[in-house]
């Protein structure tokens, strides 16, 4: 029995093998075909077999995969707006057949199979045009479509060993795992709250102002890869405990780590990032200014209104939508233009970005950016790499 809201398409996938089945698949697996992993490949690996990215059984086959590209649905309608295929270069996929094969991490330990359904070489200009909005080499989510390479696989996987983690093992909830946590904390509505970046003074607003009206707030922190530029995952883990420990009721809050990877497809990935996020049991998912943008590719709000093409039964979980937070002169407080009645001049303004080039110059972020505790940990971090 499922606790809360559905998950996407109606039920919680799992794709781990346990027991004695595991075993036996796990030693017959390396009879197979071994086709070795990226580290984006393994993170999809594990949302598809642990339920985040419900209802994927596998990675896309050609069909799934048109559909997403060409309607920014799976073929049975549901929303779904970024590809999830096994990419590999030319030299390699041609030594893979359609059928049978062995997954393995990039050090070559089998975790998976994988039913190869489906081989295929699509246009990867219009996916970039149609995913990312954009063919340049300059964003990093092109980039890595890109260097995953052109051959596409598509087949149902099945986990036969668990993916391994050595870092904030507390954190590493599965869908099922936060869906318990909820239910325990007797959380009817919970708001998601994505971030790649510490928590600043303007994400603790538009969390906090989301908290006021649901049972529960879900800060889920994405831990897969992100763009080197960003603030690593084990800095920021640290920065948001801290954060927790000052400023947030320990009663309303959950944090967890959301393993996928980074795509930086704005509008979207903030569609799959809510859908994730439904999986996980959420009923809300906070989506600010520029959600999962980079540099100037996507409008500021282009990330909102794309919630708007689909229909509750396209997309069940409930999008809150906030304005650009700024820190208000005038009220001396954080607001929004919605909230405050302040000239441009007396808006402070806060973004990830700037906070990163602050820190960079070795300057302390001022309280209006981030809370002290917060700038501390940050600091250290930049002092131990420098
Ligand atoms: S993201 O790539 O995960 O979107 P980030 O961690 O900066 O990047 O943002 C997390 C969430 O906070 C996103 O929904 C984003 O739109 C929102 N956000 C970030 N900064 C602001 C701001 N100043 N005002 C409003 N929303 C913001």
């Amino acid at each position: 029995m499922i606790h809360g809201i559905q998950p996407h398409g109606g039920v919680l996938v799992d794709r781990a093998l346990r027991g004695p089945a595991r075993r036996d698949a796990f030693e017959q697996a390396h009879a197979l075909p071994r086709v070795e992993l990226s580290e984006r490949a393994v993170a999809d690996l594990e949302c598809i077999a642990s339920g985040v990215y419900s209802p994927l059984q596998g990675f896309m086959t050609e069909a799934e995969y048109q559909s997403v590209v060409g309607h920014r649905r799976l073929p049975g309608g549901l929303a779904w707006t970024i590809p999830v295929a096994l990419q590999l270069d030319e030299t390699r996929a041609a030594r893979v057949p359609i059928g049978e094969i062995a997954l393995a991490l990039p050090n070559g330990s089998i975790v998976a199979t994988m039913t190869v359904t489906s081989k295929y070489v699509p246009d990867q200009e219009r996916e970039a045009e149609r995913v990312f909005g954009t063919a340049d080499d300059a964003h990093p989510g092109v980039a890595t479509m890109r260097r995953e390479g052109p051959v596409y696989l598509g087949g149902q996987v099945t986990l036969v060993d668990a993916i391994p983690h050595e870092d904030f093992l507390q954190y590493r909830l599965n869908p099922k795992q936060t869906r318990a946590a909820f239910a325990e904390r007797e959380w009817r509505t919970v708001v998601a709250f994505q971030t790649r970046n510490p928590i600043h003074r303007a994400h603790e607003y538009i969390t906090k102002t989301a908290l006021e009206s649901v049972d529960g707030l879900l800060i889920h922190p994405l831990v897969g890869g992100t763009k080197a530029d960003d603030v690593p995952a084990d800095v920021r883990i640290r920065c948001y405990e801290a954060l927790l420990e000052h400023y947030y009721p320990k009663m309303r809050v959950l944090l967890a780590a959301f393993p996928a990877a980074m795509r930086y497809a704005g509008p979207m990935e903030a569609i799959m990032h809510a859908i994730a996020r439904q999986n996980f049991g959420c009923t809300h998912f906070i989506v600010g200014r520029d959600h999962a943008g980079v540099g100037a590719y996507y409008g500021t709000y282009d990330a909102q209104k794309i919630f708007n093409e689909f229909n509750s039964e396209e997309l069940a979980i409930t999008p809150m939508k906030f304005d650009n937070a700024f820190y208000c002169l005038r009220t001396k407080q954080m607001a929004t233009e919605k909230t405050s009645p302040s000239t441009p001049e007396e808006r402070l303004a806060l973004s990830g970005t700037a906070l990163r080039a602050m820190l960079a110059r070795g300057e302390a972020p001022p309280e209006y950016v981030t809370r002290p505790e917060v700038a501390a940990v940050l600091m250290a971090a930049m002092a131990v790499a420098s």
